[in-house]
C-alpha cells in the first residue's frame, strides 16, 4: 500500500537526544574497529556480520575514512584524527599510483577522505589527492552527449553510459572548481547532471540505475538495469542515490528546475516505503515479501532530505524533514546496531547486490552490512545533532 505522510507520521519520530545516543553507540563500534582497521580498510559489505580488512581498493574504501573523520568531529579524540591520517596517505598514493581507478567513482573515495581531511585540518596531501582525484574523474568527461562515463576505459562503445550513482561524484568536480578557480571542473558536473536527468527520470517518477547514449549523436538511447531487479523497476539505492545527488547539485549550483526533480524522486522513494519505512532492494518489493532490504537506501535519502529541506520553502521542508526523522528512526529502531560481538558494522540488513533475471549481478552482500549504508546512517545522524559542514 502507497504511504502518504500521515501514514509515515504514525511511526515515532527522531529526537536530538535519541540522535545523539545512537551516534555515541556508533563512535564506540568505531572506536573498536580502529586497531584493526586504520592500515588497512572496510571490505565493501559484512560476511556473517563482520568486515574484513582489504587493500585500498574498489570504490568504497573512502566510507570507512569518512566514518572515522565523523567520529573524529563527534567526539575531538585524537585516535580518531591519526587514524583517519593515515589513511589518507594511502589515499593519495592510490591515485598517484592510479590504483584501481579505472572508474567514475573517485567521489566516493575521495570527498569522504581527502576532501573532508582538507577541510577539516588543511592537510596539504589531502588537497593534492583529492585534486589529483578530480582531474582523473574530469579525464571521464564525454562531449559526444555531455556526460561522465561510468565504467570501463573511456570511449568504448559498449560502456558509453551514465549511471545515476554518479550524481555523488559530481560534488568534487564542485570543489575542484571552488578550489582552484577554474569553472570547467563544475562544467562538466552541470552537464553532466542536466544529461542525466533528460535520459534517467521516468514519467512515473521512477528512475533508471544507467542509460546509453549513442556515441556518434550524442543522443540517450535506452536505459537498463545493472542492480535492479527489471530494466523497468525502481532499484532502491539508485532512486536514493537520485535523491542525494540532485540536493548536492542544487547545494552548488542553486538551479531552480532541481527542486522539482528532487521532489519527483523523493516522493516516488516515500510512497513506495514498506510498512515498517526500511526499503527492499527494489520497489518492485513492497511489505510482506522475503526479499531482503536495502538500510543503505534509506540512510542516503535521508541524508539527501535533510540536505535539500535547507533550501526548501517552509511547508515542503517540513513535510520532507518529517518523513526523514521517521525514516531515520527506523534504521535505528530496526537496523542499528551498537555491540561490536555482534557485528563490526553499524547498520544492519543493507544489500550490495541480489541477483535476478533481468540485472547483472550475483547475490553480494544480501542482508548484511555495507560499508555505504554505515556511512550514511552516520552522516544522517551528525545531521541531526549538529549543523553539519558537509565533506561533500
Ligand atoms: N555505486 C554502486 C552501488 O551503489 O552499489
Amino acid at each position: 500500500m502507497a504511504q502518504t505522510l500521515e501514514s509515515i507520521l504514525n511511526y515515532p519520530s527522531m529526537d536530538v537526544d535519541t540522535a545523539n545516543e545512537a551516534l555515541d553507540r556508533s563512535v564506540g563500534v568505531i572506536r573498536e574497529n580502529l586497531a584493526e582497521f586504520t592500515d588497512r580498510f572496510q571490505s565493501s559489505n559484512s560476511f556473517g556480520g563482520f568486515y574484513v580488512p582489504t587493500e585500498n581498493v574498489e570504490w568504497t574504501t573512502g566510507f570507512w575514512t569518512g566514518e572515522i573523520w565523523l567520529a573524529y568531529e563527534h567526539t575531538g579524540e585524537a585516535c580518531f584524527r591519526k587514524a583517519a591520517e593515515i589513511q589518507v596517505e594511502s589515499f593519495l598514493e592510490r591515485i598517484e599510483k592510479k590504483i584501481d581507478v579505472n572508474h567514475h567513482d573517485m567521489g566516493f573515495l575521495f570527498s569522504l577522505s581527502c576532501v573532508a581531511a582538507y577541510k577539516l585540518t588543511g592537510n596539504a596531501h589531502a588537497k593534492k589527492a583529492a585534486l589529483l582525484a578530480a582531474d582523473h574523474l574530469a579525464e571521464r568527461y564525454r562531449e559526444k552527449g555531455q556526460f561522465l562515463q561510468a565504467w570501463g576505459n573511456v570511449g568504448e562503445a559498449k560502456e558509453y553510459r551514465l549511471i545515476i550513482d554518479c550524481l555523488l561524484n559530481l560534488p568534487l568536480l564542485y570543489w575542484a572548481s571552488e578550489v582552484t578557480g577554474q569553472a570547467r571542473y563544475a562544467q562538466m558536473a552541470e552537464n553532466h547532471i542536466r544529461t542525466a536527468m533528460k535520459c534517467i527520470l521516468r514519467p512515473d517518477d521512477s528512475t533508471y540505475h544507467t542509460h546509453f547514449i549513442d556515441m556518434e549523436t550524442g543522443e540517450p538511447t535506452y536505459g537498463v538495469t545493472h542492480q535492479g531487479n527489471r530494466n523497468g523497476s525502481a532499484w532502491a539505492r539508485g532512486q536514493a542515490w537520485g535523491i542525494y545527488g540532485i540536493a548536492l547539485s542544487y547545494r552548488y549550483l542553486k538551479e531552480p528546475s532541481y527542486i522539482d526533480l528532487f521532489c519527483r524522486v523523493t516522493d516516488y522513494f516515500i510512497r513506495h516505503l514498506p510498512d515498517d519505512l526500511v526499503p527492499y532492494w527494489d520497489f518492485d518489493f513492497d511489505t510482506g515479501s522475503t526479499e531482503p532490504r536495502d538500510s543503505s537506501a534509506s540512510a542516503i535519502a535521508v541524508c539527501g532530505i535533510l540536505e535539500m529541506a535547507k533550501y526548501l520553502e517552509k511547508e515542503r521542508a517540513e513535510y520532507y524533514r518529517q518523513a526523514a526523522y521517521r525514516m531515520l528512526r527506523a534504521l535505528m529502531d530496526r537496523c542499528s546496531n551498537g555491540d561490536i560481538k555482534k557485528s563490526n558494522g553499524l547498520l544492519l540488513h543493507g544489500t550490495y547486490a541480489r541477483d535476478s533475471k533481468e540485472n547483472t549481478c550475483t547475490n553480494r552482500g544480501v542482508d548484511e552490512c555495507n560499508t555505504w549504508g554505515d556511512y550514511f546512517y552516520m552522516e544522517a545522524l551528525t545531521r541531526m545533532v549538529t549543523d553539519w559542514k558537509l565533506y561533500w
